[in-house]
């Protein structure tokens, strides 16, 4: 794996997104919601950077491919948010890679009728979007490789590595080799 982001960058790339938040959120009372699972380590660290109250909930949004085609079906489970309605509310996810993800979970949010809807992302990776929409707040923008860690997975491992790492193809293959092994790497 080659890394990216080390675990000081990580932590300074926060920081300083925290505090563009604080700025922005200034006397106003901030409802925070964490898309799962991938933003559970950036939520867990922002939120204890943000000196100010805050509401903190989470929605699901899962994407897969269907079993005969290519295509990339997208879930969202809104089961476990909290009441948003008349909030300002902050969306945090892990990665801006097409906006797919980003633009339809905030299409849902406005159903439950939030006062304000802004998002923050760890990372936005660069010349892969597709949508209109943007992030308001954005830590870090990476090349377009596919990466691993701080709370990013590929098939649900890898999400607590301290760093984040771009996978190379000896790496998938190794992934790959161990997974039907039924062996954990690393
Ligand atoms: P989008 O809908 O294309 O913007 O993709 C967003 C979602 O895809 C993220 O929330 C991640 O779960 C996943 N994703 C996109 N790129 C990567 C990557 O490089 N590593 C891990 N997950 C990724
Ligand atoms: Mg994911």
């Amino acid at each position: 794996m080659k890394i990216l982001l080390d675990k000081e960058a990580l932590h300074d790339g926060v920081a300083q997104m925290a505090q563009q938040i604080e700025v922005a959120f200034e006397g106003r009372q901030l409802t925070i919601v964490g898309i799962l699972t991938g933003s559970v380590v950036l939520m867990a660290d922002l939120i204890r950077k943000i000196d100010q109250p805050m509401r903190v909930g989470v929605i699901q949004a899962s994407s897969y491919r269907g079993a005969t085609t290519q295509r990339r079906e997208l879930v969202i489970n809104s089961e476990l948010l909290i009441d948003i309605s008349g909030r300002d509310v902050l969306l945090v996810d892990d990665i801006f890679d097409t906006g797919h993800t980003l633009k339809s979970v905030i299409e849902k949010m406005q159903e439950y009728g939030p006062s304000s809807i802004r998002s923050a992302v760890l990372l936005k990776k660069e010349g892969r979007q597709e949508v209109a929409c943007e992030p308001d707040f954005t830590a870090f923008r990476i090349p377009d490789e596919f990466v691993v860690g701080y709370g990013l997975d590929y098939e649900d491992m890898y999400r607590n590595l301290p760093y984040l790492a771009a996978l190379e193809s000896h790496d998938l293959k190794k992934h790959a080799q161990l997974a039907t092994e039924n062996q954990l790497p690393f």
